[in-house]
């Protein structure tokens, strides 16, 4: 299966490549090898990845061709919004409306909105997101893989269940051979074209190791994402040459407060000048909060989705604190479906309109029905794990998690499902001419 569609280069202008899918035209960097105007190519996040040969670009071209636009038109009819639908509230489809004709709503009206309960208020949100999405991001669906490379960490973050004050863990180290293997599995075998790497924060590695992991992926042909904590600027710098491309790093809550107390012996500055820096660098950012924490309020929640937005987030991260057994917190009440979807349906609508937004696997694990809910109130990007089996039980950062035990290609065949019975197709192409 491939999750991405090849294009044609048009032509390219310094570094930047202009490729035509099905007729609409996208850019995307082609830095990471020569390309010339008639080249067939893979792009992920804007970035050119692959090169493919004609005949097998032209082969799965034609295999795509009738499904692309059949899915284009089915998300559009489901995407569809009627704010004077008959019975709802006035003042909800009244926000609504100035939100989607990209005003800014004052601070008591996004706290109304994420104090909504009725269900037809609910509904009239979660189908304006979508429709906000759909207007600016068409059908498009990012599936990202994640390895988990070690679940060693020596910080004690009060919500982690892997942290260093968990002394039940499991602790596992994949060695470099390993994550290179299954990082060409998940490209090779399965089609992936960005993959995120991610640990704990322990130091475990040298960057030299990391740097050759990471050289090694980006050979195989994907996007790679990195996701090790604050490693500080130097060893981003070293990692970024090195080809990595992404970070995903939380900066967890926007409360310096809240956040000094879920982290001992951590500010959130130190966070956010990583992330701060990582931009300028040139990574794709990634980064959210964690939705439901003790102590958390909307407006820190609405402050979170504003921050996001401050650090150029690509995408966005948004998804519940699980509680977990091992840890400090583990009295805490779980936060509901409800208002993650919330938070999703306003990061749509008040953040970056470009921005790309994931159902996380905290939310799969919270809910059944995560994946096509939140799809359907705003978000546009899935992960999927694609850590060896026997290691994805031991980064228990919560208990019970999404996927924990489901081969590769269960997941990469439920979400083809999943993407298809909702008018998605499972590519992130380049950006749009004219953009960025
Ligand atoms: N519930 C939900 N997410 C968690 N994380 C860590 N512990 C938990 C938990 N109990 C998330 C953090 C971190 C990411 C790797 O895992 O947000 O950034």
């Amino acid at each position: 299966m491939c999750y991405a569609i090849p294009g044609k280069v048009k032509k390219i202008e310094g570094k930047v490549a202009f490729i035509d899918y099905f007729g609409e035209e996208k850019k995307a960097y082609g830095e990471f090898f020569p390309l010339k105007p008639g080249d067939y190519v893979y792009a992920q996040g804007g970035y050119v990845i692959q090169k493919v040969g004609a005949p097998e670009a032209k082969e799965i071209l034609s295999s795509w061709k009738d499904i692309f636009f059949k899915l284009q038109s089915e998300d559009v009819r489901l995407s569809r919004l009627n704010l004077a639908e008959k019975g709802i509230n006035k003042k909800v489809s009244l926000l609504l409306d100035r939100a989607l004709e990209g005003k800014a709503l004052k601070k008591e009206d996004l706290v109304h909105l994420l104090g909504l309960r009725d269900e037809k208020s609910l509904s009239l949100l979660y189908k304006a997101a979508n429709f906000y999405r759909q207007k600016y991001l068409k059908n498009s669906c990012c599936v990202h893989g994640i390895i988990e490379i070690s679940n060693e960490c020596k910080l004690s973050c009060h919500y982690c269940g892997i942290a260093a004050s968990n002394n039940t863990v499991d602790r596992y180290r994949m060695t470099p051979q390993e994550i290179i293997a299954a990082a060409r599995e998940a490209v090779q075998k399965y089609g992936f074209k960005a993959l995120v790497f991610q640990s704990g924060e322990a130091n475990l590695y040298s960057v030299d190791e990391l740097a050759y992991v990471i050289k090694k992926t980006k050979e195989l042909g994907a996007l790679v994402f990195i996701s090790f904590g604050e490693i500080g600027i130097k060893n981003l710098e070293i990692l970024y040459k090195a080809g990595a491309r992404g970070l995903l790093m939380r900066f967890e809550t926007s409360n310096p407060a809240l956040y000094k107390k879920l982290h001992p012996g951590q500010a959130l500055s130190t966070r956010l000048a990583h992330l701060r820096q990582s931009y300028k660098m040139g990574y794709l950012i990634l980064t959210g909060s964690l939705i439901g924490l003790p102590g958390e309020t909307d407006e820190d929640i609405l402050n979170d989705i504003r921050l996001a937005r401050e650090l150029n987030a690509e995408m966005y991260s948004f998804g519940p604190f699980l509680p977990h057994p091992k840890t400090p917190l583990a009295k805490t009440k779980t936060v509901s479906e409800e208002r993650i979807l919330k938070v999703l349906a306003l990061a749509r609508l008040t953040g970056d309109k470009e921005a790309k937004i994931l159902v996380t696997t905290g939310f799969e694990t919270l809910s059944p029905n995560a994946r096509k809910l939140g799809l359907l109130a705003g978000a546009n990007s899935v992960m999927l794990n694609v850590t060896p089996i026997p290691y994805r039980k031991k980064y228990s950062i919560y208990p019970h998690r999404a996927h924990e035990s489901e081969s590769i290609q269960s997941q990469v065949d439920e979400t083809i499902q999943l993407l298809k019975s909702i008018g998605r197709a499972p590519t992130d192409l380049g950006v749009k001419t004219g953009e960025k």
